[in-house]
């Protein structure tokens, strides 16, 4: 069934484990950006090391899980860093997991968005860039041709009472949103 009948439901995933995580605060400010989606919150952190040797049946129970939590929702956003311009290790080694097994693994046919926040001047350009690589060679379905890059986050936050201030983000971040939550439905008549 078409998700527009009912309350869709987008997994945030934040790639960066750091509890003062600038791009988790900005992931927290999405679901009050748009009331019309419930959000969900997938974490990374107790996920092992990629191990094929471990990939078989439902794989350790936190993969287990992890797997479980993609499947259930309707598309996910991951906000993620970037870390010496590439895809953080953490966010390669989850999305590695939800690429298996084959036809059936979590993330593959997944409408998927991206957002990216950094102190540095460049927006994540670099690492969404990879992010994009690896989750076309997963055969996800990432929203074509928006692209959302923070920059200079810091002065964008409230960092103490861990808000997303700036409007003009603000203002970008919702109309990514909603753009995501067009192309969660464009997806559903591709399959
Ligand atoms: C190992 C490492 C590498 C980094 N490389 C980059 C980089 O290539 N580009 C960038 O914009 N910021 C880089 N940074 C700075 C991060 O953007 C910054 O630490 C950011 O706050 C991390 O995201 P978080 O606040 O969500 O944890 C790097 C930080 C670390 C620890």
């Amino acid at each position: 069934m078409a998700p527009d009948n009912r309350t869709k439901k987008v997994g945030l995933i934040v790639g960066s484990l750091r509890e003062h995580s600038f791009n988790r605060m900005i992931a927290a400010a999405i679901p009050e950006l748009e009331e019309s989606i419930a959000f969900e919150s997938i974490s990374l952190a107790e996920l092992p090391l990629y191990n094929e040797d471990l990939d078989h049946g439902d794989g350790p129970e936190p993969v287990r899980r992890f797997r479980e939590a993609i499947a259930r929702v309707d598309g996910i956003m991951i906000v993620s860093p970037e870390y010496n311009s590439g895809i953080p290790g953490v966010l390669k080694n989850a999305l590695d997991w939800a690429s298996t097994p084959g036809k059936t693994a979590a993330l593959r046919g997944k409408p998927t968005g991206l957002v990216g926040a950094t102190p540095g001047v460049k927006g994540t350009i670099l690492s969404q860039q990879q992010i994009r690589q690896t989750l076309e060679a997963i055969r996800a379905h990432v929203l074509p041709f928006e692209k959302m890059y923070i920059s200079q986050v810091m002065d964008k936050v409230d960092a103490e009472r861990r808000l997303l201030t700036d409007e003009t983000t603000r203002k970008y971040l919702k109309r990514y949103v909603q753009r995501f939550s067009l192309w969660i439905d464009q997806v559903q008549t591709l399959d």
